[in-house]
């Protein structure tokens, strides 16, 4: 019998994955499977809520993401990666739970208004992205999840997965585990113009970019604003380039950088060379094992992943549906 906790985690496929990513999330879904049964789905549903007026890319972004996990090191030997519109079961269970989660339980997860706000040009009042909390709290309890590796901003999220887990358990019977979230200790990486690492900003660095392109990207990257010429000495904690070193490079490192910068006796190019560097070398292990997979069937892998995910599901909605008597 396989006594270990159950991991599960979920990554939208829209766009490439990029180093917010694998900070906030990705690191810790590696690392994971040391010690636990881990799920991890591409969850092109979710995708759906924000995309639904423009699908053509959801197909060629699965797959994308997929090169990243496994170019990441997520194990399909040891963890199960599936594609979640494959589950339908998590469709059934998503509508019993309709029935009972309070339409102002998700008017009230901050994400669901900041995110209308911020993507003002789609229309997102649909009962769908509503609903996304309450489909992603579905992914999470479908395979009976204790633990979910997320980045900060899906903190609310869980809270809400649990609120609805206790609301099943209460009016139906002790079945579901309360999910908690599993938050990397990584410093808080922003995107290459100081703002949120986000596609949508077009300030990215994506985990299949070369070394090339990589080196393109950091060499324009906003610095400490004091430091207009060499001879200005700058505030490291005021520069996303050095946020980027407080992830990426070693402490004696960084405490080079800050003698160097705050005495302008290192140039903004001299530091961000050694940034490359290192964002090459974690990089480097990724693009080939990447590589390596882009020439096999990773389909495959995927297709075994969901059978697995299947197996599990039918199980929970099986009992599910017992202690609702539906
Ligand atoms: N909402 C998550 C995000 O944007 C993605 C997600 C969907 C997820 N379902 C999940 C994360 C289940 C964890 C568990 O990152
Ligand atoms: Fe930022 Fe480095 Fe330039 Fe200082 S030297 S402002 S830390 S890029």
């Amino acid at each position: 019998m396989n006594q270990k906790k159950i991991v599960m985690s979920g990554v939208r496929p829209t766009g490439l994955p990029h180093l917010g990513n694998w900070a906030g999330a990705f690191k810790n879904w590696v690392d994971l499977q040391e010690d636990y049964q881990c799920y991890y789905s591409i969850v092109d549903w979710h995708a759906l809520t924000s995309e639904y007026q423009n699908t053509k890319n959801i197909r060629p972004d699965v797959r994308n993401v997929l090169l990243d996990m496994l170019g990441v090191g997520i194990d399909p030997e040891r963890s199960v990666v599936f594609l979640q519109s494959e589950i339908k079961e998590i469709a059934e269970l998503f509508l019993l739970f309709a029935m009972f989660t309070p339409l102002g339980w998700l008017e009230r997860v901050p994400t669901f208004k900041e995110q209308q706000k911020e993507l003002k040009e789609k229309d997102l009042n649909t009962i769908g992205f509503l609903g996304y909390p309450l489909l992603q709290t579905i992914d999470i309890i479908i395979v009976r999840a204790n633990i979910v590796p997320v980045g900060e901003d899906q903190v609310s999220h869980l809270e809400l997965a649990r609120e609805i887990v206790r609301r099943f358990n209460n009016l139906y019977g002790n079945y579901f585990p309360e999910p908690i979230e599993f938050l990397t200790p990584i410093p808080k990486l922003p995107g290459l113009d100081g703002r949120k690492m986000s596609k949508s900003y077009d300030n990215t660095i994506c985990l299949s970019d070369s070394a090339e392109t990589v080196d393109k990207k950091i060499r324009p990257m906003k610095t400490d604003t004091r430091r207009m010429r060499r001879s200005d000495p700058g505030v490291p904690d005021d520069c996303p380039a050095f946020d980027f070193h407080k992830c990426f490079s070693s402490e004696e490192e960084r405490k080079e950088i800050v003698a160097g910068c705050t005495t302008a006796s290192i140039g903004c190019i001299d530091c961000k060379k050694i940034l490359i560097k290192n964002l090459n070398n974690l990089l480097d292990p990724f693009r080939e094992r990447r590589k390596k997979y882009e020439s096999m069937p990773v389909e495959d892998i995927l297709e075994s992943g969901i059978k697995k995910t299947r197996e599990v599901a039918k199980q929970t909605i099986a009992e599910a549906r017992e202690l609702m008597k539906i």
